[in-house]
């Protein structure tokens, strides 16, 4: 048996990707901070007949993400999904918020990535899927800290690509644009946050969290079998590459 492992998979899209990778077969561990969601999503999968392990943790906390991957040690997929976004301006966001920001956003995927590559290279193979952001591409106020892990994501998903490629581990990332999640819950209007994301999108209406599991599914899957090193932008036509 091998385990897809989904990381904030207690938040909409986390918990889209880790139901898509249950559709597509896999037994799923899933892990967030929030013990609360994530009991939500166990519980979604569980009813839709999913094999599903829950692990409420801290990616800041290095013992307990390698606790969990000593008891997960057949990780074939992983999904580095979890992020915050808190959002300040540049000139006001204090040292310890830029810290968090990348223990989680960054180091988090660090962690877990190592983890898990450790066990795909001795099977001989894997998947990891970093998921990115649109707010990458620049431009974006008050969201520096975020920002800066979303560009380092894609560095990362580079490098681990041409390491781990030899061992048969691809190495893909995933760039959402803006999906309704609670992410949007920083934006204090809504309705123009709307107006203004479909102003921006070539396809006005807004996306799906499946939409999103669903390009996941694919870098995971045997039909992305040739793709490593890749970032797929998921946006509406938003920013195009
Ligand atoms: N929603 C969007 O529009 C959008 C756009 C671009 C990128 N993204 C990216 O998609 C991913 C998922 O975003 P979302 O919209 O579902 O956000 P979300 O906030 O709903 O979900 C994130 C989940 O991560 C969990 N988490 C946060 N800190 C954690 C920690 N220290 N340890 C473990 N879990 C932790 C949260 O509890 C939450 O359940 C993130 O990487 C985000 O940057 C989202």
């Amino acid at each position: 048996m091998s385990t897809a492992v989904v990381t904030g998979a207690g938040g909409a899209l986390g918990r889209a990707i880790a139901r898509r990778l249950a559709a597509d077969g896999h037994a799923v561990a899933v892990v967030d901070v929030s013990a609360e969601a994530l009991e939500d999503t166990r519980r979604e999968l569980e009813a839709a007949g999913a094999r599903v392990r829950a692990w409420a943790l801290d990616l800041r906390d290095a013992d307990a993400v390698g606790g969990m991957f000593t008891s997960v040690d057949d990780t074939s997929i992983l999904v580095n999904n979890a992020a915050i976004y808190p959002s300040r301006p540049f000139l006001d966001i204090p040292l310890a918020e830029y810290d968090d920001v990348q223990a989680v956003n960054q180091r988090g995927y660090w962690i877990c990535a190592q983890a898990a590559a450790r066990q795909m290279v001795r099977a001989g193979g894997g998947a990891i899927v970093n998921i990115a952001s649109i707010v990458r591409h620049g431009g974006w106020a008050d969201l520096a800290s975020y920002a800066a892990t979303k560009g380092a994501a894609v560095a990362l998903t580079r490098a681990l690509a041409r390491e781990l490629g030899p061992s048969g581990v691809r190495v893909n990332a995933v760039s959402p644009g803006a999906f309704p999640t609670a992410a949007e819950e920083i934006h204090p209007d809504p309705e123009g946050y709307n107006r203004f994301v479909l102003d921006h999108q070539a396809l006005k209406r807004r996306g799906t969290p499946d939409e999103l599991a669903a390009v996941v599914s694919f870098l995971t899957g045997p039909d992305s079998s040739f793709m490593t090193g890749q970032t797929i932008e998921v946006n509406g036509g938003w920013v195009m590459s």
